[in-house]
């Protein structure tokens, strides 16, 4: 019996020490505004993923490129599904260099379908350097790149604050809640009205930032809706085996049970 007192007695403190630790996690815990996209039957909001583009292509693309995307993704099926002629006219706006031509030189064209994303610098040291020595990541993957994800860039976006009091930061640093160090060499990049949403939507922070968190998620996994479909497949047909299963067993045992 003291055994058992003992045993319990030390249960219960340990489950005090997780809570209280987890407790403690809590205060740095990422901002969740709740995805479309996250769970079984996950989809993603087409409007939502256009929209998100519009803030990537008007805000981020000064910074970071997006080198794994062609344009073409924009219009196939499980992603912002633009139709192929609006796609047609966002690609034409951008300048790619092709070449050499007959006479040897190179010569800049507006890009077609299957062209990469345009990236804003020639190179990663030139974007560093235009940058004050911090490297813009592409964006291609980095929903994934991050532990977080999702979640990790909408609380960054969303996590700019004055810093406490007894932190100086250098020219050129922000005080970020949620970046490792909380110190970022990226400007607050989204403040209200920071673009006009062509769909009417009001263009509030949180808006913004989840419409173009959303876009990467897709960006980073493109096949998300057809896993989700497979997945939901693979199940239905394991619940029906598992039926057929069973009645069979039962019936191959009855036989053998009534002979005893
Ligand atoms: C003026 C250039 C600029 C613009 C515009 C910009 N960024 Fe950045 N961004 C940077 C730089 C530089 C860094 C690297 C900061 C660092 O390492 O301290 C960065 C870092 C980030 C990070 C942190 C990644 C990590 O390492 O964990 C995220 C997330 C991010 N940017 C998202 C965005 C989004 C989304 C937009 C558009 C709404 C945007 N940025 C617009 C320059 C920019």
């Amino acid at each position: 019996m003291k055994i058992f007192l003992r045993f319990t007695l030390i249960l219960i403190f340990y489950s005090l020490n997780i809570l209280s630790l987890t407790a403690a996690e809590k205060s740095h815990e990422l901002l969740k505004p709740g995805w479309s996209f996250k769970g079984f039957f996950g989809k993603f909001d087409r409007a939502s993923l256009q929209r998100g583009y519009q803030v990537y292509t008007e805000v981020c693309a000064a910074c970071h490129s997006m080198k794994y995307l062609s344009y073409r993704n924009l219009f196939e099926t499980g992603g912002p599904e633009f139709s192929e002629d609006q796609v047609k006219i966002i690609a034409s706006q951008f300048e790619v260099v092709d070449g050499p031509n007959s006479e040897g030189e190179m010569f800049t064209r507006p890009a077609r379908l299957s062209d990469n994303f345009v990236s804003p610098y020639a190179n990663d040291q030139a974007a560093t350097a235009a940058n004050g020595g911090a490297y813009p990541p592409d964006m291609s993957v980095l929903v994934k790149a991050r532990t977080g994800g999702a979640d990790y860039i909408y609380s960054v976006l969303m996590g700019y604050e004055n810093p406490p009091a007894g932190i100086s930061l250098d020219d050129g640093v922000y005080y970020n809640k949620y970046m490792p160090g909380n110190k970022i060499k990226m400007a607050k990049p989204l403040s209200a009205g920071a673009v006009e949403y062509i769909d009417g939507t009001e263009a509030t922070e949180e808006q913004m930032s989840k419409d173009v968190v959303a876009f990467l998620s897709w960006a980073a996994e493109p096949h998300l809706e057809a896993r989700h479909k497979i997945g939901f497949k693979a199940i239905v047909y394991l619940i029906i085996l598992t039926i057929l299963v069973y009645f069979s067993m039962k019936k191959i045992w009855s036989r053998i049970e009534s002979k005893v």
